[in-house]
């Protein structure tokens, strides 16, 4: 590996949260991700790309404890972790926001903000105190809801990312890892999701960013990190970086092999 794609992965904040080392899953005889390596500081912002199948979502879900690493090491705090299920990730401080958005939509938000983790008093869910803590989390946050206890389903996109980003935010995490969380929203709700997302950075949570919106990427992120094929394809830091760059090191264009002739952009991808 070129010492320049180590380098990539790593951050440039002294105070490392999470560092991901050489991780390498394979399903079946699919290579998903090999010999991996991903660093997140404390409140950086690190934007993690690449194209369809380049392993993004499967490199979260590891983090997250929802898939099993076949090598590699997951550090939080300099501790090594090997999370046998997502509830010891998030327990260890790994909050994580998937592309699907798994909210159940059926409940409200109060009890979605507390799932699995409700208040209780006298051996029954207190209420009262899980409304006033939503209450007050959705103000700090700016966060606009037409009332705490409609159910999901009957938010906007935005709305919805809003409170999963909330969630992340409730439970004193280290690290929110959030999946295409603009994909699908408009422009107003794309800048309240970013600034939710800045808001996480100040308050000194590192945040993982996976997009693939060259424009939020930089307005966002300070570093961005790129898989290619299941592997570290390069790494920048944003205010060095141009969207041309970047979307060379995804395509693999530009890139030189062993014989000094360049990659064929086609072979960026097989999904
Ligand atoms: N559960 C699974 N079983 C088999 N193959 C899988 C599984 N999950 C992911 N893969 C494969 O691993 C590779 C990486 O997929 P992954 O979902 O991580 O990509 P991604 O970078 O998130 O892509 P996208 O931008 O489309 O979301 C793909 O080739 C995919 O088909
Ligand atoms: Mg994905």
């Amino acid at each position: 590996m070129p010492a320049s794609v180590t380098a990539a992965s790593q951050s440039t904040k002294k105070d490392v949260v999470l560092s991901v080392r050489n991780i390498s899953k394979r399903f079946g005889h699919v290579n998903a991700l090999t010999d991996v390596s991903i660093e997140v500081g404390r409140g950086e912002i690190v934007a993690l790309v690449g194209d369809n199948g380049a392993g993004k979502s499967t490199l979260m879900k590891v983090i997250a404890g929802a898939a099993a690493p076949d090598e590699g090491e997951i550090r939080i705090d300099d501790q090594p972790h090997n999370f046998r299920g997502p509830h010891e990730a998030t327990a260890a401080g790994i909050e994580s926001v998937y592309q699907d958005l798994a909210l159940p939509g059926n409940l409200d938000i109060v009890s979605n903000l507390f799932l699995g983790r409700e208040l209780t008093r006298a051996g029954s869910l207190d209420e009262p105190a899980m409304e006033a803590r939503t209450a007050a989390l959705l103000k700090t946050l700016d966060v606009k809801i037409p009332s705490l206890r409609v159910p999901i389903a009957a938010l906007s996109g935005g709305q919805r990312q809003a409170v999963a980003v909330a969630r992340s935010r409730m439970w004193n995490n280290k690290i929110v890892q959030l999946d295409e969380p603009t994909a699908a929203l408009g422009v107003a709700q794309t800048r309240q999701v970013l600034e939710l997302i800045r808001r996480l950075s100040d308050e000194g949570v590192g945040v993982i960013f996976i997009s693939h919106n060259m424009p939020d990427v930089l307005s966002v992120a300070d570093r961005i990190v790129v898989l290619r094929l299941g592997r570290n394809a390069g790494g920048f830091n944003v205010k060095d970086a141009t969207i041309d760059g970047v979307i060379a090191a995804i395509t693999g264009a530009g890139e030189l092999t062993d014989s000094g002739a360049r990659t064929d952009m086609t072979a960026s991808n097989g999904s």
